[in-house]
């Protein structure tokens, strides 16, 4: 397959075709995600609970992201490779453009950070300074402390307002990607249909441009509690190959996410 670039995701979401997101930590399984044709890879900062073991994503370093930036990078041929900012790594539009800039030396041709109307102008900074950005709204775990715990969002109506205001607002500060977390299908769907830039879901319906599910959900290996949006792809499949590969069919197809999946 040709290499996945930011104008064929443009091009994928214009005619249809859904995008398929996974997040990838290591160099194996870098290779292998993008041999099963996932779009995008995900050098998360779920690293922390499903890999480091922490109860949450905070305690992730940006020398940490970028250790696992490099290894998807030197696995990966074809794939988008989009990687984090984690916690504390772009409180000012300067210290993100530096911290993303170490992301993109170490292979990482995009960065995710999560917020809205705060991060506006970090998003313009990078974006003119040639750094890619995906927004992260709704559910925004490096937020667990002020949201109270790991909640859906957006469910009254002010907070749904809020969150359609913030990712217009995102898209037109430079943002080519958006993924949007535990939020009623229905406003991933409003919101999808408002912007012209793909989004992608995690708890967000089947209505969005793309999915994304953390790898050790999908193979079933997480420890920790499961959220409602989490599959097992590994139930009735005999390899890691087929299940990532049944992952990228059922988002393709539409199958995935199934009410059961989304709020
Ligand atoms: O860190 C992560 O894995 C993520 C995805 C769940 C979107 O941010
Ligand atoms: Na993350």
């Amino acid at each position: 397959r040709k290499a996945v670039s930011i104008p064929g995701l443009m091009t994928m979401r214009e005619q249809g075709e859904k995008i398929t997101m996974l997040t990838c930590y290591d160099a194996s399984f870098a290779a292998l995600m993008d041999r099963c044709g996932v779009e995008i890879l995900l050098i998360g900062d779920s690293l922390g609970m499903v890999s480091q073991g922490h109860d949450s994503t905070l305690p992730v370093t940006v020398d940490d992201m970028v250790y696992h930036t490099a290894s998807v990078a030197r696995g990966n041929q074809k794939a988008l490779v989009v990687a984090d900012l984690p916690f504390g790594a772009y409180a000012t539009p300067e210290s993100a453009f530096e911290n993303a800039a170490r992301l993109i030396r170490a292979g990482a041709q995009m960065v995710k950070l999560e917020g809205g109307t705060w991060l506006l102008p970090t998003i313009r900074f990078l974006t003119e300074r040639a750094i890619p950005v995906c927004a992260h709204l709704g559910l925004t775990p490096q937020s667990v402390h002020q949201l109270g715990g790991y909640k859906v969002q957006g469910k009254t109506s002010a907070a749904a307002e809020l969150l359609k205001t913030e990712a217009l607002a995102v898209q037109e500060a430079g943002a080519s990607l958006l993924v949007l977390e535990a939020i009623p299908a229905t406003l991933g769907k409003e919101v999808t249909d408002s912007l012209h830039i793909p989004t992608i879901g995690i708890g967000a319906g089947v209505d969005c441009s793309g999915q994304v599910l953390v790898m050790h959900d999908l193979l079933g290996v997480f420890p920790g509690r499961k959220a409602r949006f989490v599959k097992n792809f590994m139930e009735g499949q005999t390899s890691i190959d087929a299940a990532v590969s049944a992952y990228v069919q059922a988002v393709k197809a539409q199958s995935f996410p199934a009410p059961e999946h989304w709020f």
